[in-house]
């Protein structure tokens, strides 16, 4: 048999006599009954890795808030809930999903750019934690929509600390030329503003400098400027409960040595405590770290097809179910269901959407044939929420594992689906 490939850290994968198991399960099987594409999740991966998060933060006030973006299956969303998150939300129907899968909505904080009065409302009204205040039009217009509600808003501004994340241009989030939170020169003065303004209650600082950060040096080069504001509001009497260091630690795709949410966050408290800051309870925003290395794709190889310049192998899922390598040039590794026996060839693995951009991975060594399954590594996080029906394809199902059971979390989209809320005309 030849050697198993390399599996992801953190994913709960593993070869047993050459087939492929999310923690006790066969991947064949699943295919088998599930069909495919078919997201799989694994629990054990999640709740490992949350627990590493916890050991980082070793008894020091803090609270871990799932940045649903990265996959808000209810059943998901249900799993961080009951292991005591909260929730990074950035809609008001982030919001809804988050109170319908059982979260405090004290225990979610509302960050992104552009919330709108309706939004605000919402999230007023639900009660919601804290708002990342990202502009001084956001803060004026939530003042306002408190007064109107008669509430009073948690506040926390969201500062550009201006550092480089050193991660893809598209989610780097925290340069002074990004549209992301209140530059760090600015955010002084806005902070006496909110505390002059109605309906409003200052409770915090936020930052989030980007996504897929692969080192802990920008996070500690942010944190620096955050707790700079911090003194300086302290000296202008403004005193904060909390500091929110974002989320963005990036997970193991192509071999990367990622440090892990522990070392991240003892290196953080270690470094608060050095600088007087040990009374602040720490937030965090965490997505990718949390689920991206516990989920896999699984497709099913269609067609091989040999040209003169390249040998492409067309496999069921696509673009629309995994956009990330069409939307960023990512790399995610494709492995075999069962290691096979024959000569590897090198393979553009493609999925049937009409664009050439439709691409999975280039260059793959892979020993496959028409009908085998193969699985498409770290897709946990930013894959199904962000899919679409593109060229009019039903979405994958998606299923968790947790030991040996097996349990449906959404229902592969019908072809009804697809014109559901659509109207012929009279
Ligand atoms: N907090 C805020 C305010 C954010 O904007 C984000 C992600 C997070 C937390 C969570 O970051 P994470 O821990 O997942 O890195 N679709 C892209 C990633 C976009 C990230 C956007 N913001 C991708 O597939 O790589």
């Amino acid at each position: 048999m030849a050697p198993s490939p390399r599996l992801p850290a953190g994913s709960c994968l593993q070869y047993v006599g050459g087939e492929l198991y999310l923690e006790g399960v066969p991947v064949h099987t699943l295919a088998k009954e599930f069909g495919t594409p078919l997201f799989v999740y694994s629990k054990a991966s999640a709740i490992g890795t949350l627990t590493s998060y916890t050991r980082g933060f070793n008894g020091h006030p803090h609270r871990i808030h799932y940045a649903m973006k990265a996959n808000s299956n209810l059943a998901i969303l249900q799993l961080f809930a009951r292991a005591g998150c909260g929730f990074d939300i950035v809609s008001a129907g982030e919001f809804a999903r988050a109170l319908k899968a059982g979260a405090k909505p004290e225990h979610c904080v509302f960050s992104g750019v552009g919330k709108t009065a309706s939004e605000i409302d919402y999230a007023l009204s639900h009660g919601v934690g804290c708002f990342n205040v990202e502009s001084r039009s956001e803060l004026l217009l939530i003042s306002q929509r408190a007064l109107a509600l008669d509430k009073t808003a948690p506040i926390s501004l969201r500062v550009n600390p201006d550092v480089d994340a050193k991660t893809h241009p598209y989610i780097s989030t925290g340069l002074r030329d990004n549209k992301f939170g209140i530059a760090h020169d600015e955010a002084i003065n806005v902070y006496r503003e909110a505390k002059e303004l109605p309906g409003l209650q200052i409770v915090g600082i936020d930052c989030h400098i980007g996504s897929q950060i692969t080192q802990i040096t920008p996070f500690m080069d942010a944190l620096e400027r955050v707790l700079d504001l911090v003194d300086e509001l302290s000296r202008v009497g403004i005193e904060l409960s909390h500091i929110d260091l974002g989320g963005g630690l990036g997970i193991d795709y192509s071999g990367e040595d990622v440090p892990s949410p522990e070392t991240l966050w003892r290196a953080v408290i270690s470094r608060m405590k050095a600088r007087g800051a040990g009374n602040y309870e720490v937030w965090c925003e965490p997505g990718r770290s949390l689920i991206g290395n516990a989920g896999i794709c699984i497709t099913k190889a269609l067609v091989c097809k040999n040209t003169p310049e390249k040998n492409f192998l067309v496999v069921d899922a696509a673009m629309n179910d995994l956009p990330r390598p069409a939307m960023y040039g990512a790399f995610h590794e494709i492995v075999p269901a069962t290691v096979g026996a024959g000569e590897a060839s090198t393979w553009e693995v493609v999925g049937p959407v009409c664009e050439s951009g439709d691409w999975i991975g280039k260059e793959r060594s892979l020993s496959v044939s028409e009908g085998d399954l193969l699985a498409v590594c770290s897709t946990g996080a930013y894959s199904m929420s962000m899919s679409s029906q593109y060229n009019s394809r039903p979405r994958a199902a998606e299923v968790l594992i947790d030991g040996e059971s097996v349990h449906v979390i959404r229902d592969r989209e019908s072809v009804e689906d697809l014109w559901q809320r659509e109207h012929l005309l009279p």
